[in-house]
């Protein structure tokens, strides 16, 4: 065993677990009339109910005392002041330096980096309103109306989510496409909608290396000089990236080349110039609301409690199911179509910071870390997947997102949207007793034969478990809170688990087996000695013939 699953504050968990596992939050409920005040938290535009969890209050006091077995305050402090606590790249990870106001001070190998963010921020205000105002206008001059981020991963799926969630803030006139697959339907369908004369790249990579972005960026510039010629380029290209060699070998004007730094991780970044499709889409202004709800969260998160924190209580809320209850996974489920990306930006976020084997000793788990993170917006999961979660053998804990006011005031449809979302996690945690289902049954005039038959499908075992978060608007700044309310979480998670979150060393051999494969699958190399179904493949693929 493990000093982590030996410790007395995880044996204390393990067995408390056997004891609450025996109740029903149906009867906590019943037993007391002030739990949602007790398991509730409000931070800015942000309510955060956990009382349909299966805890009681020793249940926190014990995740508690784990968080404080872990040393989590000076894991927070190590983060926040630039240690380089991301060991095995020997970086710091440093997300929450882009969004600390100018007066900050934050010091990477001796030199305050605040300065550098902010000349950043200016430089990117500067690009951003001469786009918008039309002060810089395409090569033929037109208007620049067409953002195409060309990107993956960190590099496209937190602008992405960030870019439709706050669409109600952007310029009607404006549109954004994000390609991030090598698979050409990505580009060219995209290609496929555009004016050249009104499109601007942006080419967005941390390293400036990723196949698929330096391909797919090199497919638009191919079709942007087709187009317009090579000219164009300077005007329809702008790069976010570390590599400014990179940028500049591959010809894009260096008034149009935002840096960012190896301090911050690509699934991080949406707050660093890789944020350029969001402020060329919501404005400067927003995008800065956005880093200033992050920026509070994140003192929320330096300065709070624990027992008052919500990084901190979702945190471990998701180690006591993963660990302790033995969930396999657990939902995000946004009742918000503008949230719709959230799921999967999220999955980038979460699993590859947490889903790791080896601790920061370099040594094999003996406990899981992360559980694998799905969802869709409400109500169409209701309609996909929610048997599984209200009976399947499984529990799987949920996080829903509701705001409760729209942007979209049509007819009834928001209060149905709600209605949907507090009675799903009423669902979850009532469920049905046989009683309850019988005297439905019986009351729909089924005779004892059809209604015995019938019964066992109708039972609910409930007791499932959910944390909802109401916002009060989806707006910038709320929006920043409850991104950087996810990355907390999932850093304190790494922190109980003594893993590095801001690594990602998993993603690399794949590429690494890619990279071998081309020659032979472009024939440009002979079949070589891979396993018997991999030859296969690329022979099936070598004569287009299955
Ligand atoms: O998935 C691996 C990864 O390195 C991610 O961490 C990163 O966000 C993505 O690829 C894109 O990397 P880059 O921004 O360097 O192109």
């Amino acid at each position: 065993m493990s000093d982590l699953t030996r410790s007395p504050a995880w044996q204390a968990l393990s067995d408390h677990q056997r004891q609450i596992s025996q109740r029903s939050m149906r009867s906590m409920f019943e037993q007391d009339a002030n739990r949602f005040q007790r398991f509730s938290l409000k931070f800015e535009g942000l309510l955060f109910d956990y009382s349909k969890n299966l805890i009681n209050e020793e249940t926190v006091q014990l995740l508690l005392d784990l968080a404080k077995q872990a040393k989590l305050s000076d894991w927070i402090e190590s983060q926040f002041s630039g240690e380089k606590i991301n060991v095995s790249e020997k970086r710091a990870a440093l997300h929450t330096a882009l969004r600390s106001p100018s007066t900050g001070e934050v010091n990477v190998d001796g030199k305050n980096i605040i300065p550098e963010v902010h000349r950043v921020l200016r430089h990117m205000r500067r690009y951003v309103e001469a786009i918008r105002s039309g002060e810089r206008l395409g090569h033929t001059g037109k208007r620049l109306q067409h953002i195409i981020n060309i990107g993956i991963g960190g590099s496209s799926l937190g602008p992405k989510m960030v870019c439709e969630a706050l669409k109600p803030y952007a310029n009607s006139d404006l549109t954004t496409h994000f390609v991030s697959n090598v698979d050409a339907a990505d580009i060219a369908e995209v290609l496929k909608k555009l004016n050249p004369e009104t499109s601007l790249f942006v080419v967005s990579s941390k390293t400036f290396t990723t196949q698929e972005t330096l391909t797919n960026a090199a497919t638009a510039r191919a079709w942007l000089v087709e187009k317009l010629g090579e000219q164009a380029v300077s005007s329809h290209f702008a790069a976010v990236s570390t590599n400014l060699a990179a940028t500049s070998k591959f010809g894009i004007n260096p008034d149009n080349v935002f840096e960012f730094w190896d301090w911050v991780g690509g699934r991080y970044s949406l707050w660093s110039a890789i944020g350029l499709p969001i402020a060329l889409y919501i404005g400067m202004d927003n995008f800065e609301q956005l880093l200033a709800g992050a920026h509070s969260m994140d003192e929320h998160f330096r300065q709070t409690p624990f027992e008052k924190n919500i990084p901190v209580v979702l945190g471990l809320l998701g180690i006591w199911y993963g660990n302790f209850f033995g969930t396999g996974s657990y939902a995000i489920l946004p009742y918000d179509q503008s949230l719709q990306y959230f799921p999967a930006y999220l999955q980038q976020l979460e699993m590859e910071s947490n889903g790791k084997r080896i601790d920061r000793a370099g040594q094999l788990v003996d406990y899981d870390t992360h559980f694998t993170v799905w969802g869709e917006p409400g109500t169409n999961g209701q309609h996909s997947f929610y048997q599984l979660i209200h009976q399947g053998t499984r529990i799987v804990p949920v996080d829903f997102i509701v705001p409760l006011r729209t942007h979209y005031p049509l007819g009834e449809h928001h209060s149905m949207l709600l209605a949907n979302c507090f009675a799903q996690s009423e669902a979850l945690m009532l469920g049905k007793t046989e009683a309850e289902a019988r005297h439905e049954l019986s009351e729909q005039g089924l005779n004892e034969q059809e209604l015995a038959a019938l019964l066992p499908y109708k039972i609910f075992p409930g007791n499932r478990p959910s944390s909802t978060f109401l916002l009060d608007k989806l707006d910038p700044f709320t929006l920043g809170n409850l991104i950087a309310l996810y990355e907390q979480k999932i850093f304190v998670q790494s922190v109980v688990w003594n893993i590095n979150a801001f690594d990602q060393w998993g993603v690399e051999f794949g590429k690494q087996l890619a990279n071998k494969l081309l020659p032979e699958l472009t024939g440009a190399q002979a079949v070589s000695t891979h396993d018997g179904s991999t030859n296969q493949l690329i022979r099936c693929y070598l004569n287009k013939s299955i």
